[in-house]
């Protein structure tokens, strides 16, 4: 197996390593970790599991790491069903959720696994997600209506309308997609990334809105929306299929589509 290198001004600096002798089937994995609470530099700690008696993803070898070799190692995780978006991460330069992340998926040789990138860290594998839910809150991602509820059903929307809703309201605000983005690494204090707009763009297009032109008007800035320089590695790295890239162009024809 390839000797496992951090570039020599890596302010990363190579930690613990837990061998398994024995292992049938081993595989090894190199996980970034930080913790708040000692002054220490990130480090990279390497472990190495036996694949024979591992899940087939790589949140089970995590899983397998945390119990029964390193219960220090932070990680958040619920649904394993790559339902909740909470155990987003990178995994060998690709963020994608861990949990329907195949470890046969990533080429042969060792399994490097780091937090999404450019987001400041909580602990080890856990990034600080509280701006980015805050720029959610933002947009106010709800019905937003001025005509008075009807007194007998509920607010009813066509088959062909329910229809404009397929590919956006998938997205599990798992954010991948935002922090793939170069522009959101650079300007994510005031564009609002692909996530986020993805998500605008779904409350934008639901027929039971009444309060479209508020929202475009709330997007009309250079930063929130305009940071969007098409770079399209958000599409690309979604690891739900979807494509925000599609959803920004679609609020910025919209925006051209009222200017005239
Ligand atoms: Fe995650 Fe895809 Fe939604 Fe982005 S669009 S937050 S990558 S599910
Ligand atoms: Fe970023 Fe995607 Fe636009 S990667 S620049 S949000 S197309
Ligand atoms: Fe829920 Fe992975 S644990 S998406």
């Amino acid at each position: 197996m390839a000797e496992f290198s951090l570039p020599k001004n890596s302010k990363i600096q190579k930690g613990k390593h837990w061998p398994a002798p024995g292992a049938k089937k081993p595989r090894t994995f190199h996980v970034y970790r930080w913790s708040p609470d000692d002054d220490a530099n990130p480090r990279m700690d390497t472990y190495e599991v036996d694949m024979a008696a591992c899940g087939p993803m790589v949140l089970d070898a995590l899983i397998k790491i945390k119990n029964e070799i390193d219960p220090t190692l932070t990680f958040r995780r619920s649904c394993r069903e790559g339902i909740c978006g909470s155990c987003a991460m990178n995994i060998d330069g690709t963020n994608t959720l861990a949990c329907i992340c195949a470890i046969d998926s990533v080429d042969k040789g060792d399994v490097k696994v780091h937090p999404l990138p450019h987001m400041p860290v909580v602990k080890d594998l856990v990034p600080d997600l509280t701006h980015f839910y805050a720029q959610y809150a933002s947009i106010r991602p709800w019905i937003r209506t001025q005509s008075p509820v009807p007194s007998d059903r509920e607010r009813l929307q066509s088959p062909e309308d329910r229809k404009h809703l397929d590919g956006l309201y998938e997205c599990i605000l798992c954010a991948c997609c935002s922090t793939s983005c170069p522009s959101y690494w650079w300007n994510g204090d005031r564009y609002l990334g692909p996530a986020i707009l993805l998500q605008a763009y779904r409350w934008i297009v639901d027929s039971r809105d009444e309060d479209t032109g508020t929202r475009l008007d709330e997007l009309e800035d250079p930063f929130k929306l305009y940071r969007c320089h098409t770079i399209m590695n958000c599409t690309r790295t979604c690891p739900k299929g979807l494509n925000p890239a599609k959803a920004i162009a679609e609020i910025k024809k919209l925006m051209l589509a009222r200017k005239m």
